[in-house]
């Protein structure tokens, strides 16, 4: 396996076409100067249309800076390729989320003014909105560049807590004056109060403003620190509305008259560029803009020439961190090459370390902020990175369990140092436990029980941004209400049933704690209070499709409090009808169908199976979903279903299904996501199906498929163990993706699902492929563990 760990498998297929690949020829290679480098198979641009809304810029792993360019289109992640232009430049941004575009504050705009007349310039957005050359953008790791069609260049790179611009202008006018403008907004201009002064002598443009979380409430205050390089000052001062001049040099906007916003900010000129270019340097702090300042310049000391040497560096700590993996692709495309390995990339975006910028508190320990949101994330996002980068997942869970010391509850979802809105359960706890079950160290367990046991037994005020709702009716009735009756707590009174889903997954997380340390009377209690799903689930529900039936029965069902059914389309809130959210016509299902829920029972899908008329009544109902148009491959609940045959003796369909999905929906384009990247959530769905494992989070779970690549390695990061998966009869035209058999460390293994213990201890699985079906992993006794009143097995 030394071989392996050379990571030089991935040779783009271009440079050793021709060749045979013999052993000999591989070694040849090995050592020659074509050695694979990482950084050629991510591409940023990725998701960076078709609603992706991916950052495509410069950052590092979870860094705080990341500059890209802001479009006026699909600006979510502040750039998109949707053909909108170019409103400025800014230094931090959110990526993957839906809904109100995220941070993009404080962007930089350089342009040249008309008649060198600062008030010819343009200065509102809307003035100032400019095309780019698409053939022109750049992106790759650490390095962003675009060109806009009035012949002005901008590339930037980042630190961690600083980015770095360059703006190279046209040449051939050395009377024109170039002048860069910093405008006080974010990408959804909630800009309430805010200030920006002048230095004179230097255009250096210091301030501060307060804004409010795109999908959370309160409010946040940033601060930045600019500083110019290669240019003298010629003149400088603030603009407000599409009027400049240069006195005076600070200014305090605010939101008065029906919170009227007034689009404002400073800027500034120079002369005797060299090169034509002016380099910025742009610090943003949560503390204050002095530590802006500081930050800005301690790590990148010399902006003038330290472009080059940033955009290296941020290479290095990428190839860094993708280090723990490598994969022999077997003959396996670029294109997914670069799929699989954006994806791992993409998932390192966020969440954001935060350290030292966290005005409430400092615990001296990490702060993470941008969970951005938990709903989306849990399922397949932390689950990767507790396999690819054990390490930081440890601290962003003692980071969660830090917000719960402080602000008193776990966050669902948390952005901009605010809360953020709650989609369903409490699924922070669902990232602990499964961080429990999977040993991650140095957590107290009992503090995390502690804030799981609070989420299930206190309901707090404000539960639509922590806690759950509706606590008293889920102790008394044992489900969530159709239209509850819940005077104790505020939150949106919709989605009963994904809720009652939830918050069942939830108690079973818990429980599974508990069990874990000992506690058996807590976890008597919420093991039992796992099963109240089965309160929902109608019996003879039948399911019409546009006048039809779709043969099945039983459903969830909405319930009154009084135990009489409600009733909710088995197919609204699909693609087959109308979407549902929060404000969006709110549903007692969120942002997907009774369809889509029914499959949501992951400790229980024996149960549910059995519900269901058993294995062919739930396979058939699976193809179904997923041949009817009701599967939305866009939103995360989706993401286990591909795989929920294995739960009925069937793991060749959950592969055979998973390619339908991939590349037909994730592929190395730029509208190669079908929906939100969510953090890298659907980053990290790619890269599962990929490596052959698919995590049932808050369990010691992964179910096995085929692997898209002839071998995989992965090194932990806690334990140094090695751990590989590799295949015999490897066929990267899949054809032969049907698991014959399998074996671990060389002896047989008949389950079709294997614990995190493959990478803590490093063990080596072997994967037999063929093109029929066969019957490994289909008994009864080798399909993944489903809980029941009888269940016997330890976690
Ligand atoms: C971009 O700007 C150009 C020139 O101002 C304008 O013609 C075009 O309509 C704009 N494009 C979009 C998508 O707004
Ligand atoms: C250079 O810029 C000045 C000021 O905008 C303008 O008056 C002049 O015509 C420009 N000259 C050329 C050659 O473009
Ligand atoms: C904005 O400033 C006004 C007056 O200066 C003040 O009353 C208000 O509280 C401030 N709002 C915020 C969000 O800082
Ligand atoms: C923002 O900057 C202004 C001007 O420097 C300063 O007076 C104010 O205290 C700052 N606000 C915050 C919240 O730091
Ligand atoms: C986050 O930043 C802190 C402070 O620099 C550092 O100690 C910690 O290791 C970082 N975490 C990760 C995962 O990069
Ligand atoms: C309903 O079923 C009929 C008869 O099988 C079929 O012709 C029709 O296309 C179906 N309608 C829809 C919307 O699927
Ligand atoms: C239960 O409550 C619902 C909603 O208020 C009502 O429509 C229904 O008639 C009630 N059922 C009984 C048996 O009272
Ligand atoms: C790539 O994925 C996108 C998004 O799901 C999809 O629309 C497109 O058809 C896919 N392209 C290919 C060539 O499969
Ligand atoms: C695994 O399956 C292959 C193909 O069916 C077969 O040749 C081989 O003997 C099997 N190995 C074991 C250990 O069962
Ligand atoms: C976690 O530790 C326990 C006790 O040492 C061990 O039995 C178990 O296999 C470990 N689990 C993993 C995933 O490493």
């Amino acid at each position: 396996m030394a071989l392996l760990r050379g990571a030089f498998w991935g040779t783009p297929r271009a440079m050793i076409a021709g060749l045979l690949l013999s052993p000999q020829t591989i070694i040849v290679l090995a050592s020659s100067s074509t050695a694979f480098d990482v950084l050629n198979y991510i591409n940023p641009l990725i998701g960076s249309t078709n609603g992706g809304n991916v950052f495509a810029g410069s950052t590092r792993p979870y860094a705080l800076a990341k500059p890209v360019a802001n479009v006026d289109g699909a600006n979510t992640g502040g750039f998109a390729t949707d053909g909108s232009n170019i409103t400025g430049f800014s230094s931090v941004h959110d990526s993957g989320t839906g809904g109100n575009p995220s941070l993009g504050n404080f962007p930089l705009f350089p342009q040249l003014c008309p008649g060198d007349d600062v008030n010819s310039c343009s200065f509102r957005i809307g003035d100032r909105a400019t095309p780019y050359v698409a053939d022109a953008t750049i992106a790759r790791p650490g390095y962003f560049a675009v060109e806009l069609v009035d012949g002005i260049k901008a590339e930037m790179t980042s630190s961690e807590h600083a980015a770095l611009y360059r703006f190279q202008f046209p040449s051939g006018n050395a009377t024109q004056h170039p002048l860069v403008l910093l405008d006080l907004t974010d990408l959804w201009q909630s800009r309430q109060n805010a200030s920006v002064s002048v230095d004179p002598g230097t255009g250096q443009l210091k301030g501060n403003g307060t804004f409010l979380p795109s999908f959370g409430a309160g409010s946040y205050v940033m601060h930045f620190c600019v500083d110019f390089f290669g240019g003298k000052p010629v003149d400088n001062g603030v603009w407000v509305n599409n009027r400049a001049g240069p006195e005076p040099k600070d200014l305090y906007v605010t939101r008065g008259f029906n919170l009227f916003f007034l689009e404002a900010g400073g800027w500034a000129r120079f002369s005797d560029l060299v090169d034509n270019t002016l380099t910025a340097r742009v610090g943003i702090s949560f503390i204050s803009s002095d530590q802006a300042c500081t930050r800005a310049a301690e790590e990148i000391p010399e902006p003038a020439s330290d472009f080059d040497r940033l955009v290296t560096q941020v290479g290095e700590e990428w190839r860094a961190k993708l280090s723990p993996i490598s994969i022999n692709p077997g003959g396996a495309s670029d294109d997914l090459q670069t799929s699989f390995w954006s994806g791992i990339y993409r998932s390192m975006i966020s969440p954001q370390n935060y350290t030292g910028e966290n005005p409430k508190w400092d615990s001296g320990i990490p702060y993470f902020d941008s969970y951005y949101c938990i709903w989306d994330a849990f399922r397949v996002q932390h689950p990767l990175l507790t396999i690819v980068d054990p390490v930081a997942q440890a601290q962003m869970v003692n980071g969660l369990l830090d917000i719960y010391q402080h602000e008193g509850w776990l966050p669902d979802c948390h952005m901009s140092l605010c809360n953020g809105w709650t989609q369903g359960g409490s699924n922070a706890d669902v990232v602990l436990v499964d961080a429990y079950v999977k040993n991650l160290t140095g957590i107290d367990w009992n503090l995390a029980l502690d804030a799981i046991v609070q989420d299930a037994e206190v309901e707090p005020l404000e539960w639509s941004y922590h806690g759950r709702g509706g606590l008293q009716s889920w102790k008394s009735l044992n489900y969530i209400p159709y239209l509850d009756f819940d005077p104790i707590g505020f939150g949106t009174n919709s989605r009963s049933i994904s809720r009652t889903l939830e918050y069942s997954y939830n108690d079973y997380c818990l429980a599974t704690l508990a069990e874990g340390l000992g506690k058996t009377e807590i976890y008597n209690k919420y093991v039992q209070r796992s099963t109240n799903w089965q309160n929902l689930w109608r019996d003879d529900q039948k399911s019409m499709i546009r006048g039809n039936d779709s043969g099945f029965t039983g459903f969830f069902q909405p319930k009154y409090l009084n135990g009489t059914w409600g009733y909710q389309d088995t197919i609204a809130c699909s693609a087959l009808a109308d979407f549902c959210s929060l404000t969006t016509n709110p549903s007692e299902t969120f942002e997907a169908s009774i369809w889509q829920y029914q499959f949501i029972v992951p400790h229980q899908t024996t149960s549910l199976i059995n519900l269901m008329g058993g294995d062919e009544a739930f396979i058939s109902r699976l193809d179904y979903f997923h041949s009817s148009g009701l599967a939305d491959i866009s939103n995360e609940p989706v993401f286990s279903t591909v795989y929920l045959y294995h739960y009925a003796g069937r793991p060749a369909l959950s592969t055979k299904r998973l390619h339908t999905y991939i590349p037909a929906s994730f592929n190395n384009s730029n509208g190669g996501l079908p929906g939100n990247d969510d953090s890298g959530s659907m980053g990290a769905f790619v890269v599962f199906g990929m490596l052959g494992l698919f995590p049932i989070a808050g369990q010691n779970v992964y179910l096995i498929s085929a692997p898209f690549f002839e071998e995989i390695s992965i090194r932990n990061g806690l334990t140094g163990n090695t751990a590989i998966i590799k295949t015999v009869g490897f066929d990267s035209a899949y054809e032969n993706v049907y698991i014959q058999n399998v074996t671990v460390n060389g002896a047989t293994w008949p389950r079709n699902w294997i614990g995190h213990e493959l990478f803590t201890e490093g063990w080596t699985m072997e994967i037999t492929l063929g093109s029929q079906e066969s019957l490994w992993g289909t008994r009864t006794e080798d399909r993944p563990p489903s809980w029941t009143e009888t269940t016997t097995f330890s976690f």
